[in-house]
C-alpha cells in the first residue's frame, strides 16, 4: 500500500484493539476499490480517549469506528449524534467534520442487513420481520442494537431474556414505553425455553457459545422449524445453537455479517464508495 499525502484515513478505537478484524475487513475493501486511503487499529486507554479523537481530528482522518470499552463514552463526547445511537445508547462511527464529531451507531443496520441478505442467500426463505414474535437472550450493549433493529423493522412481540433478569426488565420497560404499537417483555432467564413455542425469530447476543465461553443450554424442540436463528456471536462461526438449529430445519444466519455490514456506513462516509460485503470479503475476513 502506497500512500500520497492526499491519503483519506480512519481506523478503528479500541482498548485493546489487537483482536479487531475491522482493519482487515476495511483494508480489503480499500484495496478492491482502488483507495488512496487507509484504516488502521488504534489502541487508546479510556483515560486517553477524547484527547486521541480530538487529536485525530485535527491530523485530518475523516473518522473512526469505536469499539470496545468506548461506544457509551463515545455517544457524550459527541456534537451530534444521529437518534438511532442515542436511543442504542452508543456509538460505533464517528465522522470527523470541521472539528465537530458526528456519531451514529451502525449495528443495528448491520444486523438488519445480515438477516435480509443471509436469509434470502440460500437454503433458508426470506426473512420477514413482521411474521411474528421475536426472543433476544442477552440485555447486553449489543441486545439492544438488537432489539431496536427488530422493533423499528415491526417485530410485533419482543421478547428479552436475560441471566440478570433486572437488565432484561429495565430494557423491556425503556424500549415498550417509546414504541406504543409493540410489545416488549421480559422472560426470565429460566423460562427460555417455554418462550420459543411461537416465535418466528432467536436472536442470541450473549456470549455464551463463543470459544472460551461457556454453552448456551437451550433446548429448542418447542421452536417452530420455519423460526429463524441467528447469533452474534462469529467465534466459532457455526455455534451449537446455529449447528443444532440447522439439524433440525431452521433457517439459520451466523453473526459474520453483521461484523461485515456495520461497517458500510462508515467506509463510505470516509472513503466515498459505497462497500458490497461479498462471498470473497467473507472468506478474506475468515482467513484472518
Ligand atoms: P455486549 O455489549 O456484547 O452485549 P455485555 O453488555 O457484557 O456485552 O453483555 C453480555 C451478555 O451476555 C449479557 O446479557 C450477559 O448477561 P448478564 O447481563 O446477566 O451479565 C450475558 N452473559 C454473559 N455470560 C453469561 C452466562 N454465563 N450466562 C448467561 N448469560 C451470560
Amino acid at each position: 500500500m502506497i500512500l500520497s499525502g492526499r491519503a483519506r484515513l480512519a481506523g478503528v478505537v479500541g482498548w485493546p484493539v489487537g483482536h479487531s478484524l475491522s482493519p482487515r475487513l476495511h483494508g480489503f475493501w480499500l484495496e478492491h476499490h482502488g483507495i488512496d486511503g487507509a484504516y488502521l487499529p488504534l489502541a487508546v486507554a479510556p483515560e486517553h480517549f477524547e484527547t486521541a479523537l480530538r487529536g485525530l481530528g485535527e491530523a485530518g482522518f475523516r473518522g473512526v469506528n469505536v469499539t470496545i470499552p468506548h461506544k457509551r463514552t463515545a455517544l457524550a463526547l459527541c456534537d451530534e449524534v444521529a437518534p438511532l445511537a442515542a436511543r442504542i445508547g452508543a456509538v460505533n462511527t464517528l465522522v470527523f467534520e470541521d472539528g465537530r464529531l458526528k456519531g451514529s451507531n451502525t449495528d443495528a443496520f448491520g444486523f438488519l442487513e445480515n438477516l435480509r441478505q443471509g436469509a434470502s442467500a440460500g437454503e433458508p426463505p426470506a426473512w420477514d420481520p413482521t411474521a411474528g414474535p421475536a426472543l433476544i437472550l442477552g440485555a447486553g450493549g449489543a441486545a439492544r442494537a438488537v432489539a431496536v433493529a427488530l422493533l423499528d423493522a415491526g417485530t410485533p412481540d419482543l421478547r428479552l431474556a436475560n441471566r440478570t433478569a433486572a437488565r432484561a426488565e429495565a430494557l423491556a420497560q425503556e424500549l415498550g414505553a417509546e414504541e406504543p404499537g409493540g410489545q416488549v417483555t421480559a422472560v426470565p432467564w429460566e423460562r427460555r425455553g417455554a418462550a420459543l413455542g411461537d416465535l418466528a425469530v432467536l436472536v442470541n447476543t450473549t456470549s455464551l457459545g463463543m470459544a472460551g465461553e461457556p454453552p448456551l443450554e437451550l433446548d429448542l424442540d418447542p421452536l417452530p422449524t420455519g423460526a429463524l436463528v441467528t447469533d452474534i456471536v462469529y467465534a466459532p462461526l457455526e455455534t451449537d445453537l446455529l449447528a443444532h438449529a440447522r439439524a433440525r430445519g431452521n433457517p439459520v444466519v451466523d453473526g459474520l455479517g453483521m461484523l461485515l455490514h456495520q461497517a458500510r456506513p462508515g467506509f463510505e462516509a470516509w472513503f466515498g464508495v459505497a462497500p458490497e460485503v461479498t462471498a470473497e470479503l467473507r472468506a478474506f475476513v475468515l482467513a484472518a
